[in-house]
């Protein structure tokens, strides 16, 4: 039988919401800080802020009861006997994490330690960052005996987060001492023991109570380095394909067949082998230089990241140029563009490529009819519709009397529009698809001319046209 923990999770962004809500939802007492007061107003009263699968219904569930939401960090630290570190760690100049955000909460949790409670580092952080919370934390005067402080990095997704929180591939925890691994073993029971898998109303997945998630132990260093690691493999594994994919390009093979070729090798795997314009998002771009700064600064040679990031941000050129050759010129050329979120499914645009993709399509001198199905309000903050660029009410519109199509973000409800429709809005039949959401053959059969990235381009015959 699981009991119930007090925990504290500090930061309501898109891993400390999501934690704080799956925590309740385990059965534990949660308590989610977050210094802006005007947020936690708005989760308060059941906003939840960010476009994410099941949140707003568990956030309806919980809040004011199983979940709390305060500014308070000392008062959730003192009755709190796990505090889970949920804030930002953005970029810096150079690449490395900026971690004051992470060592500004350490020292106030510090003013607060009177009983023993363990520190987690939820944030995704650079190896040592676990000694310096340590640090930091007993420059602030206290005993070492006080406080553990281990790493449980968080594997979720944008889009399915809660599900992944909920019905994860594993439950990695990073601890050096048996009493905090126990804290945590006991966080995470529900779900290790199955037993939240039994309950009524649960949110669906892959496991169940005779199939539990396993949960692996490992040291604090180690946990810290399997969350950089498996963010830059993944990212690795795409900028893999999309390099195959311009192979495939330059000798009109296909890179489709190819990555179902590879992928049916269980070492392999058919997972994140999509070609497209490349990976974006608020972690890959980040992770992978904070891991290749993390790398550097400990005289490893690890250039293969900088192989990683130069394909990821050709693709973006190569795109352009795919574009420039199905339309000759850009200057002055109106563009349909489907897609602004840096992937299907969620509303934000931090680091998306097909952000990107605009701003340089605008400074071709493009202009643009923009749709996105829920990130255009986040677009226009950072680039306010004008002359240049409008934002359209659905994809039919922003196809409306332009001179190409171009589909920039995976939306899986990209892949069932009326190509017909589509192309009786459009003035000229060109559509450059930079996620493969179309078999070209059926993209050509609807009368279009249809470029996508890694496979041969595909052009209506005669009859097609008529
Ligand atoms: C990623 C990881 O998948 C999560 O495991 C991790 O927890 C998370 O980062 C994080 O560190 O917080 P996320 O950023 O939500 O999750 O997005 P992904 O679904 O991984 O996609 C990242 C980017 O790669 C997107 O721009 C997507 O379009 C692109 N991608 C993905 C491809 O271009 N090809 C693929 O085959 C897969």
């Amino acid at each position: 039988m699981s009991s119930t923990i007090e925990i504290a999770v500090v930061g309501s962004g898109y891993v400390g919401l999501v934690a704080a809500v799956c925590f309740a939802e385990m059965g534990h007492q949660v308590t989610c800080v977050d210094n802006d007061p005007r947020k936690v107003a708005a989760l308060q009263g059941g906003d939840s802020l960010i476009h994410e699968e099941h949140l707003p219904e568990l956030l309806q569930r919980y809040r004011n009861g199983r979940v709390t939401f305060t500014t308070n960090l000392g008062e959730a630290t003192a009755k709190a006997q796990a505090i889970f570190i949920a804030v930002g760690t953005p970029q810096s100049d150079t690449g490395h994490a900026d971690l004051s955000y992470v060592e500004a909460v350490a020292c106030e949790i510090a003013r607060h330690l009177d009983n023993y409670k363990v520190i987690v580092e939820k944030s995704t952080v650079p190896v040592y960052t676990n000694e310096w919370i340590r640090r930091s934390i007993e420059r602030n005067g206290v005993d070492r005996k006080m406080f553990d402080v281990v790493s449980n990095p968080e594997f979720l997704r944008e889009g399915s987060a809660v599900s992944d929180f909920l019905h994860p591939d594993r439950i990695v925890v990073g601890a050096d001492s048996e009493r905090a691994a126990e804290v945590l073993k006991a966080i995470y029971a529900p779900l290790t023991d199955g037993s939240y898998y039994d309950q009524q109303g649960i949110i669906p997945g892959r496991f169940s109570s005779s199939e539990p998630p396993p949960l692996l132990l490992t040291s604090t260093k180690s946990a810290e380095i399997i969350k950089h690691a498996s963010n830059a493999f993944l990212a690795l594994k795409i900028s893999f394909i999309n390099a195959v994919a311009n192979l495939c390009e330059a000798t009109d093979a296909n890179v489709q067949q190819v990555a179902q070729g590879m992928g049916l090798d269980s070492r392999i795997g058919p997972k994140f082998l999509r070609p497209g314009i490349g990976y974006g998002g608020s972690c890959f771009p980040k992770d992978v230089a904070a891991f290749r700064s993390v790398a550097d600064q400990m005289g490893v040679d690890f250039a293969l990241l900088t192989e990683v990031e130069k394909i990821n941000a050709t693709q973006r050129k190569r795109f352009l140029s795919k574009v420039r050759s199905a339309l000759w010129t850009l200057r002055g050329k109106r563009l349909g563009v489907l897609g602004l979120a840096f992937k299907g499914d969620t509303d934000d645009i931090r680091d998306s490529p097909a952000i990107e993709m605009v701003k340089m399509l605008l400074g071709e001198g493009c202009s643009i009819n923009a749709f996105d199905p829920a990130g255009m309000e986040r677009s226009e903050a950072v680039l306010p519709a004008g002359d240049k660029l409008k934002y359209a009410a659905d994809a039919y519109a922003a196809a409306e009397d332009a001179d190409a199509l171009l589909i920039l973000t995976d939306w899986p409800e990209f892949a069932t529009l009326n190509l017909g429709k589509l192309r009786t809005a459009l003035r000229y039949p060109i559509l450059v698809d930079g996620r493969n959401m179309f078999e070209p053959a059926v993209a050509a059969q609807a009368g279009f001319n249809y470029y996508s990235v890694g496979r041969p381009a595909a052009h209506p015959t005669r009859d097609e046209v008529a």
